[in-house]
């Protein structure tokens, strides 16, 4: 199958680019600043998604049976920083995406958030409930969800995605990359105790992404995630024994949603996701969190250090 991938070397876009290659497809990815070589790429072009005019014709030029969209401004607090840029990558081109995909008759596969939801309630929150984002690139992220599938009702599947971890094209993305560079640089970062989430891997959300590809009987929105909930804190924890680091060389900062009212204004205590529709309808099992761990590997960036401890 012909994909066209935006985002490709993002987290997400890197490991689709892998697991895509793995069963045969041939895809066409895009990166915006990243320079680097992206395992699994029949073909890497640069464009810049913001531009309406650029993204449409690349997809023209290629014209896939599938567009997956992994680009996006992904940290809330650059949507905040930089809303108009947020817009035009997680709104606008999310629509163009459908646009294109209604246009051509080609699956797209778009990917949502769990922060579309407010964090307030412990049960599992199912993809038919009432969203309520408190944060910008919440917002958004509905906004995208409601104008793919208007678009594109016949051939749009979003999955909303909880946090992620895994190993990223540069190496400085995702949880267990930013905590070892912060321990490699010194310092000691804070994790709330009292914030709870449901990861999975990249690679994980990846195989489901594919898949998704490879069908059409499935339309919607649909939840996945990991098997587990846990505590931000309790996750820094579990990444520290895993890279078998000290509480030297590796210290957590335990901080709690009461000592920081301001900033936990935009962020969710618990996100836990119901994820049986989806699960029931696929091939690739969702993972434990120690599954997660096995897949991750000290990246480029802090290797030298890594290896000084030993
Ligand atoms: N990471 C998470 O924990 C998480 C959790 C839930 C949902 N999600 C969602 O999952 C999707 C993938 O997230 P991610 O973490 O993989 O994102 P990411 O690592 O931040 O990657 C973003 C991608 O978008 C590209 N991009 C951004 N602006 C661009 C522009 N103007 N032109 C061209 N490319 C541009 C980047 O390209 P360059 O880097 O080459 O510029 C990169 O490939 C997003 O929709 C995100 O909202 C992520």
């Amino acid at each position: 199958m012909n994909i066209f991938l935006a985002g490709a070397s993002g987290l997400v876009g890197s490991a689709f680019a892998r697991a895509a290659a793995r069963r045969g497809h041939r895809v066409v990815g895009t990166v915006g600043t990243f320079a680097g070589a992206i395992e699994g790429l029949t073909t890497k072009l640069s464009v810049d998604l913001g531009n309406e005019g650029a993204t449409t014709a690349a997809v023209l030029d290629e014209f896939p049976q599938a567009i997956v969209n992994c680009a996006a401004i992904s940290v809330p607090e650059q949507c905040d920083a930089h809303p108009a840029v947020a817009q035009a990558l997680n709104v606008a081109l999310p629509a163009t995406l459908a646009r294109l995909a209604h246009h051509v008759g080609a699956r797209l596969v778009h990917l949502s958030s769990e922060q579309v939801f407010n964090g307030a309630q412990r049960a599992p929150y199912g993809a038919g409930d009432p969203v309520a984002p408190i944060n910008l690139y919440g917002r958004q992220k509905i906004e995208s969800e409601h104008a793919v599938h208007a678009a594109a009702p016949e051939f749009a599947v979003t999955i909303r995605a909880p946090l992620l971890m895994g190993n990223s094209a540069a190496g400085r993305r995702s949880l267990h990359e930013r905590l070892l560079a912060d321990w490699a640089a010194g310092r000691t970062p804070g994790l709330y105790t009292d914030e709870f989430r449901q990861p999975c891997t990249a690679e994980n959300l990846a195989e489901v992404m594919v898949e998704m590809c490879e069908r059409n009987d499935v339309h919607g929105v649909f939840h996945w995630a990991g098997t587990e909930l846990i505590s931000r804190y309790d996750l820094g924890r579990r990444l520290r024994d895993h890279f078998k680091l000290g509480e030297k060389q590796a210290p957590l900062l335990a901080v709690s949603r009461a000592d920081h009212p301001d900033a936990v204004r935009k962020r969710q205590a618990c996100l836990a996701l119901e994820i049986s529709p989806l699960a029931g309808k696929l091939k690739t099992r969702p993972q434990s969190i120690d599954a997660q761990l096995e897949e991750l590997i000290v990246p480029p960036p802090v290797r030298e250090w890594y290896l000084s401890l030993a």
